[in-house]
């Protein structure tokens, strides 16, 4: 199958508007689409065309016991879909068009397969003008996964989704970087306070202000399991990727590692660690800065890509230095841990 890339930067440009037109004609028939949202690119089915969803596991490679989200262009379209809380009144209220994933009580609409067989289904708003504009032109609910190969990082770039998805659909919506750079925060809305199932943009901080509590699945005062999807392995790199928390710590292990005689390396620093490190010369193709340590949202940004990129330099060795895991942190290190661990 040829992968087509569209721009559709400029939602008024002539191009985006046969690629959007594309997309709706593409996703009515049955097809895959690659587009962007507001925290990663999404891979999208008709959410009510079994054989369609069933695609995107095929094309993903994921399990089909880790239930999608169903993307919709209004408020209206997610309550044919769910069983809608005050709870999920007031985040929706709060948060959408964004960055927030609700599970609720399916209305049983669409097929089993979307939720994994679950009685809930995930639901969710996006912010982005291009996934808002693809969601209109398909006239119907998107269910979609980040845009990756299952365990792969999710995509921050349409180059991303091409590197995965080439040949296995027939568009990719092209709307530049992401904004985020991590996937939504997840949330089971269906009682009194929101039980958070992944961390993301939208903290735990931030939930427990509005609703009064907000317990991770899996926490001791928490009888929910999480979110099935946190259970694989994801995000990880081909080479070894070690966590530091500081310079030295990375300066140390990098030396330990080369009188160890393996290959040299590469440092995954924050711009700070970076500037430090390369005074003490380490070459700068040696370092990839993730951002200033007192702003998450530049690793959340960065992480990703930086994980491809260490693909590309076929790395065997990564040396990440890791932040506090603190509002956005916390999906930031959630991501990072994952990625480093071996399961
Ligand atoms: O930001 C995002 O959420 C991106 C963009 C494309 O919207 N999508 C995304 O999808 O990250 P995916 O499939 O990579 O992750 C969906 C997560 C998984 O951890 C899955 O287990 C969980 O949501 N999930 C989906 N339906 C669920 C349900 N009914 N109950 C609990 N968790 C659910
Ligand atoms: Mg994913």
């Amino acid at each position: 199958m040829e992968t087509r890339l569209c721009d559709i930067r400029n939602l008024n440009s002539e191009e985006a508007l046969r690629g959007l037109k594309l997309a709706g004609e593409i996703l009515r028939g049955g097809g895959l689409v690659g587009f962007p949202t507001e925290t990663v690119y999404g891979l999208g089915a008709n959410a009510f065309d079994a054989e369609a969803v069933a695609s995107i596991f095929a094309a993903k490679g994921r399990p089909g016991d880790n239930p999608l989200i169903v993307h919709v262009a209004s408020l209206q379209q997610a309550r044919e879909l769910v069983e809608f809380t005050p709870l999920a009144e007031k985040l929706a209220e709060r948060y959408w068009p964004g960055p927030l994933t609700l599970v609720l009580d399916s209305r049983g609409l669409v097929p089993a397969s979307v939720s994994a067989g679950l009685s809930t289904l995930a639901v969710r708003l996006p912010s982005h003008p291009g996934a808002l504009a693809m969601l209109r032109a398909a006239e119907r609910p998107i269910a979609a996964p980040s845009a990756n190969l299952s365990g792969r990082p999710s995509p921050t770039l349409a180059s991303h989704v091409l590197e995965d998805m080439q040949g296995r659909v027939p568009l990719i919506l092209d709307g530049g970087a992401v904004e985020i750079g991590l996937e939504s925060t997840v949330v089971d809305a269906r009682g009194e306070c929101p039980i958070l199932l992944r961390p993301g943009k939208i903290t735990q901080e931030e939930l427990r202000l509005l609703c009064g509590d907000c317990p991770a699945a899996g926490q001791a005062d928490c009888a929910r399991p999480a979110s099935p999807g946190m259970k694989y392995r994801h995000y990880a790199p081909q080479g070894q990727l070690f966590l530091v928390k500081t310079w030295r710590e990375a300066e140390a292990l990098r030396l330990q590692l080369l009188q160890e005689g393996l290959p040299l390396p590469l440092l995954l620093l924050s711009d700070e660690s970076a500037g430090e490190l390369q005074q003490r010369g380490v070459p700068e193709e040696q370092i990839i800065s993730l951002g200033s340590e007192a702003r998450p949202e530049e690793f959340a940004h960065n992480l990703f890509a930086a994980l491809r990129e260490a693909d590309h330099r076929a790395a065997s060795h990564i040396i990440g230095q890791s932040i506090p895991a603190i509002g956005l942190g916390a999906a930031v290190m959630n991501r990072y841990t994952k990625a480093a661990s071996k399961k």
